[in-house]
C-alpha cells in the first residue's frame, strides 16, 4: 500500500482544497481504533477507542489545524491567533511554524496542562496568559481578528470543522460500518459538530446507511449543553481542556444531537478520573478530558440506558502525556526510592 501522505491528501475528495492549497502535513490523522476488551465487558457492548492522542501534537486538533493553516496560507495570511485551553494552541503553534507563520496564543493563566504549555513554547508561539477563562480569551481573539490582519484559527473558523470531520470518515473506514453510538467530550462544541458533518457526508455518499447516535459528554462543572443552560459563568473541572462555559458551536452541537437521536450527559470529576484510570489500565493513556465519554458510558450503563450488544466508539481526544500532573495526583502512587543495590531492589520486589 502507498505511504500515508497526510490528512489533506488522504481525504482530498471531501475537503475544500483548490490547486493553490498547500498540502501541508505533519502526518496527522490515520489514528488507530483500539478495541477495549475489559471496558467492553463492563459495558456489555463492543467498545473501540479512537485514539486521537496519537496525532503529531497529541490531540485531534491537528486535523482541523492542518486544514485551517493550509487555507490561511492560501489566503496570504502571515499571522495566526487562537484562544485555547492548551491543545488548540499546541496544534496552531506546530502548523504555524511548519508553514512559516507567526502564531499568537491566548491561554487562561494557571489553567493549562504543563505538557501543552511546553509544546507551545517549543514550537515558538507567542504566548499570552490572560487573567480569565477560555471564554474570556475567545471573546478577545474574536475581537482582535475583526480588526487586525491576523487569521483566527479557533473552531469558529469553518475550515477547522472541515478538517476534523475526517475523524468520522476514519471511524467508518476502520470499523467497516458506522458505530451505533459515538461518544466524545464536549467543550467548545466544535468536534461533535465536525463528527456530525462527517457522518452526514458519508451518509450522502452512500458509505453508511444510518448515522451513529452522537453522545456528547461534558464535565459537570462546565456543562451548559447537558444542563440545558445558555452558558455557565464560572466553569470548573479538573479536565482543563473542556473547562468552558459558553461553547461557541452550541447551536451546531444541539443540531448534531437532535439529528442523530443522541444525547448530552454530564459527569463529575470523580467519574472522569475513574474512567481515566480504567482506560490507562486498558493500556491506553489519555488526558482527563478524553476520559469523559467513557465516564458517560459507564454512567448511562449504570442507569440502564445503554443497550447491550451495540458497537460503540469513544473518542479519546488527547494524549495522557499532556497532563502529567493529573496523572500523578489521580493515581496517588509515589515511586519508591531505594539504594542502587541488588539487595535493596530485590527486597522490594520480593515484598
Ligand atoms: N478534548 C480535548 C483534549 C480538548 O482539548 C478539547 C478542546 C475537547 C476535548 C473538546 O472539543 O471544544 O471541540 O468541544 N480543546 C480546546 C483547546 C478548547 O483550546 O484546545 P470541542
Amino acid at each position: 500500500t502507498a505511504a500515508y501522505r497526510g490528512l489533506l491528501h488522504a481525504y482530498k475528495a471531501y475537503l475544500p482544497l483548490t490547486d493553490r492549497t498547500p498540502l501541508l502535513t505533519l502526518h496527522e490523522g490515520n489514528t488507530p481504533l483500539i478495541h477495549a476488551p475489559r471496558l467492553s465487558d463492563a459495558l456489555g457492548v463492543t467498545l473501540h477507542l479512537k485514539f486521537e492522542g496519537l496525532n503529531p501534537t497529541g490531540s485531534f486538533k491537528d486535523r482541523g489545524m492542518v486544514m485551517a493553516v493550509a487555507k490561511a496560507v492560501e489566503d496570504g495570511a502571515t499571522s495566526l491567533i487562537c484562544a485555547s485551553t492548551g491543545n488548540t494552541s499546541a496544534a496552531a503553534a506546530a502548523y504555524a511554524t511548519r508553514a512559516g507563520l507567526r502564531c499568537v496564543v491566548l491561554v487562561p493563566d494557571g489553567n493549562i496542562a504543563l505538557g501543552k504549555l511546553a509544546q507551545a513554547v517549543a514550537y515558538g508561539a507567542e504566548i499570552i496568559a490572560v487573567r480569565g477563562n477560555f471564554d474570556d480569551a475567545l471573546t478577545l481573539v474574536r475581537d482582535i481578528a475583526a480588526t487586525e490582519p491576523i487569521a483566527l484559527v479557533n473552531s469558529v473558523n469553518p475550515y477547522r470543522l472541515e478538517g476534523q470531520k475526517t475523524a468520522a470518515f476514519e471511524v467508518v473506514d476502520q470499523l467497516g460500518r458506522a458505530p451505533d453510538i459515538l461518544a466524545l467530550p464536549v467543550g467548545n462544541a466544535g468536534n461533535i459538530s465536525a463528527y456530525h458533518k462527517g457522518f452526514r457526508e458519508y451518509h450522502t455518499h452512500g458509505k453508511i446507511s444510518r448515522l451513529p447516535r452522537l453522545w456528547g459528554v461534558q464535565a459537570a462543572g462546565a456543562a451548559p449543553l447537558a444542563l440545558g443552560l445558555s452558558h455557565v459563568a464560572q466553569p470548573e473541572t479538573i479536565a482543563t481542556a473542556i473547562r468552558i462555559g459558553n461553547p461557541a458551536s452550541a447551536h451546531l452541537a444541539r443540531e448534531a444531537v437532535r439529528d442523530t437521536n443522541g444525547l448530552f450527559e454530564a459527569v463529575t470529576d470523580d467519574e472522569i478520573l475513574h474512567a481515566y484510570r480504567l482506560l490507562a489500565r486498558e493500556g491506553v493513556f489519555c488526558e482527563p478530558a478524553s476520559a469523559t465519554p467513557v465516564a458517560g458510558l459507564l454512567k448511562l450503563k449504570a442507569q440502564g440506558n445503554l443497550d447491550a450488544g451495540q458497537h460503540v466508539v469513544a473518542v479519546l481526544t488527547g494524549n495522557g502525556l499532556k497532563d502529567p500532573g493529573t496523572a500523578l495526583k489521580a493515581n496517588a502512587v509515589e515511586p519508591l526510592v531505594v539504594d542502587a543495590t541488588l539487595s535493596a531492589v530485590l527486597s522490594v520486589i520480593r515484598g
